[in-house]
């Protein structure tokens, strides 16, 4: 294992108070986006979008990495410039979905299994030859009546947990997503509660897998109450909440936490890590930043809709959030950015 090269890289990836945007939607997420907006559910559309965001000028200023999809990572732009290759001329790190999609758990009504370990240390040998340096895997966890169970938990974190292993053996950075999800009307609490069982368990199976944690980047869900859920506490409530829950099960070994949006607004993501880094930021072991894929893209993917002559106008949008959650890393974001 280079251990060096691991850590390295996820030292990069958190540098100078820059985040990751994840541009991995899976071809059905991605055309269940597009097909809400008109946009025609093809290659070339995910091609052409995807596009626009890589060739957003002055990504690179803020962004420090980009998580992308087999179909994409295999692309180029229309002039044939291979999107690695404009990725990395822009001084950001290419990453890779490596996972194969949450699936139904057998004899758990409710609850899923993330699956891909058939088979991967040989794709994370082929990426990592393409030039990607980290890789993400997502599980995600349901609330609701009796859920989530410690089955489902265990099962998910010891994936989790060999998925990381092979990803530091074939030299690429993991990025451990135990998404608990914000689907449903449960409470803050309840979510916290959830949030900290599935983030003990996910580092007893990492210690128990070998995984270095100082070169892994954890990725997981503020804790929110549910998106249906009467009572919704203020920002600070959110952040010192998350704050205490991550205290209590993040290990100081680990450079960084890189939240997930989970179908936030992508205003109250800037403002919730805000309010975090401008609060606690002095006192963290761990970089505290960002890893969105709808908080960074959905206001520009509401601008472009598939026509070419919004790529301009949706560009600068992707650009905006991307700044704000800069300003976000470092407590400086402000309600005013959204007028600039
Ligand atoms: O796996 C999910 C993405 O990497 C993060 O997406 O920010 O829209 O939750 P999100």
């Amino acid at each position: 294992m280079n251990t060096q090269l691991l850590i390295d890289t996820a030292n990069k990836l958190v540098a100078d108070d820059k985040g990751l945007l994840a541009m991995d939607e899976s071809n059905p997420t991605c055309n269940k986006r597009f097909a809400k907006l008109n946009i025609p559910q093809t290659v070339e559309a995910r091609r052409a979008y995807r596009e626009l965001i890589v060739t957003t000028p002055g990504l690179g200023e803020c962004i420090s990495g980009v998580i992308l999809y087999d179909e994409t990572i295999r692309q180029q732009k229309k002039d044939g410039t291979p999107f690695l290759k404009v990725l990395t001329d822009a001084g950001i790190i290419p990453g890779i979905k490596v996972d194969a999609g949450a699936k139904d758990l057998a004899a758990h009504p409710g609850e899923k299994i993330t699956e891909g370990l058939d088979g991967l240390r040989d794709r994370l040998a082929e990426y990592f030859q393409m030039g990607a340096l980290f890789a993400k895997w997502r599980a995600v966890i349901a609330i609701g009546v009796g859920i989530p169970s410690r089955s489902c938990i265990e099962a998910n974190a010891h994936a989790l947990a060999r998925y990381a292993a092979l990803c530091q053996e074939a030299g690429l950075v993991p990025v451990v997503e135990p998404e608990v999800l914000m689907d449903g009307d449960h409470t803050l609490e309840q979510c916290r509660a959830a949030t900290e069982e599935v983030l003990r368990t996910v580092f007893n199976q990492l210690n128990s897998q070998r995984v270095m944690l100082e070169g892994m980047i954890l990725k997981p869900n503020m804790v929110l109450p549910g998106l249906t859920c009467s009572t919704q506490e203020s920002v600070d409530e959110v952040a010192d909440t998350t704050m205490k829950s991550l205290w209590r099960t993040v290990p100081a070994a680990v450079p960084a936490i890189a939240f997930l949006s989970g179908g936030q607004s992508a205003e109250l993501a800037s403002a919730r890590l805000n309010t975090m880094n401008h609060r606690f930021k002095t006192q963290l072991p761990w970089a505290l930043a960002f890893s969105f894929a709808r908080a960074i893209q959905q206001p520009a993917l509401e601008i472009w809709r598939g026509e070419e002559a919004n790529v301009t106008p949706a560009q600068q949008a992707l650009l905006h959030r991307a700044r704000c959650n800069r300003a976000a890393r470092r407590g400086e974001y402000t309600v005013a950015m959204e007028k600039t």
